[in-house]
């Protein structure tokens, strides 16, 4: 008896420790291996459950039961639309999104991955409900934060050659005091952030020779087929009394935007607008972005609209209540772009 603890104790070590350790190999290694027989896959990374949820329970997703776990991350394996799918969620942030987004890429024969979810709304044009489609992400958080008493006109430390830059832009702080005259020439000692792109290493390029990248496009093939799902129709209400005042729609918008940070704030909505023309604001996308451009992988966003960040109609708390809704709408969209993605790849292979 105590032998055959012993036996079982020593079996759960062994298993638990391959799980732990971060080189794939043994059953992980053949779970992967015999997946990417079955490959490529279309890559879904979603931010959280809330919206991974309607997607499990859509009538089109038809899960395969195979799951495999690796690095803390759960890769669900299945189909839409006869098109072969793994999901993975990536949690909440930059950070979560980008390794959720490496793994899969890393692990997996990928050809394209479809980001989906919620997101808080910058854009006054645009409403609560509506699914955004962006042809640009960046991160909007790497900063250069100036001393104070430095202006535009002095050079941030660094500058230069692939160094910090004044030409994205800046946020002077000065320009928001509640009790200033609203004129843009208050004083503040927060003074200004300069806004800075990301350090990228292309795949295709030499490591360690570094690159920048801010604003990164969207697949031009996928935009261009999304334009088709701007005639789809959404749900715009949550029950028999409570509908958006709007029917909300499919549309493409300039630029999104993320961060580490929740945005619930009106007058850094309306600067993220104003200044670089920005709709959807939210936390993942732009990781997502990162690695699929450095990684030479198609991707593309959908995005729907829970709230304008910072409130503005008389609904108090518009993300509570529409934000189950929304991710709804996020979902429809995903659904019917992969349905069109088959029409895409069969004409594709017609014309070969
Ligand atoms: C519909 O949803 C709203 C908001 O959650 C709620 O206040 C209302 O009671 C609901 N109505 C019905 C009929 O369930
Ligand atoms: C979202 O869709 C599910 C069905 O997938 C439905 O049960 C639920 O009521 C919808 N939620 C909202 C808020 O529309």
């Amino acid at each position: 008896m105590l032998r055959n603890i012993t036996i079982f104790t020593f079996l759960i070590f062994v298993i638990s420790q391959e799980q732990a350790n971060g080189a794939l190999h043994g059953s992980a290694k053949k779970m992967v291996d015999d997946a990417n027989k079955n490959g490529p896959y279309l890559g879904l990374v979603i931010p959280n459950m809330f919206e991974m949820n309607p997607l499990l329970n859509s009538p089109h997703y038809k899960s395969t039961n195979l799951v495999i776990d690796y690095a803390g991350r759960r890769f669900r394996f299945g189909n839409i639309h006869k098109k072969q799918v793994i999901l993975v969620m990536s949690g909440m942030g930059m950070v979560n999104a980008a390794v959720a987004t490496q793994l899969l890429l890393s692990l997996f024969e990928i050809k394209g991955v479809i980001h989906f979810g919620i997101a808080g709304n910058a854009n006054p044009n645009l409403n609560i409900g509506d699914v955004t489609i962006a042809h640009y992400w960046s991160h909007s958080a790497l900063w250069a934060w100036q001393r104070y008493g430095n202006g535009p006109e002095d050079p941030l430390p660094f500058e230069g050659e692939g160094g910090f830059t004044r030409e994205i832009g800046n946020l002077k702080f000065g320009r928001y005091s509640s009790n200033g005259d609203g004129d843009g020439d208050g004083d503040n000692l927060l003074n200004n952030v300069w806004y800075q792109a990301e350090e990228v290493y292309p795949v295709d390029s030499t490591p360690e020779q570094t690159q920048q990248a801010f604003w990164i496009p969207v697949d031009s093939t996928y935009l261009s087929l999304s334009k088709a799902l701007e005639k789809l129709k959404l749900e715009d209400c949550i029950n028999a009394t409570t509908c958006l005042s709007k029917p909300p729609k499919v549309t493409t918008v300039q630029r999104g935007t993320s961060a580490n940070i929740y945005l619930d704030n009106k007058a850094y909505r309306s600067f993220l607008y104003n200044k670089f023309n920005i709709s959807p604001v939210e936390m993942e996308s732009a990781g997502v972005a990162l690695i699929c451009y450095q990684q030479k992988t198609p991707f593309i966003t959908f995005r729907a609209l829970s709230d304008l960040a910072g409130g503005g109609s008389a609904t108090s708390n518009e993300a509570d209540t529409f934000s189950g809704l929304s991710a709804n709408n996020s979902v429809i969209v995903t659904v019917e772009f992969i349905k069109l993605l088959g029409g895409y790849h069969r004409k594709m292979l017609n014309y070969v």
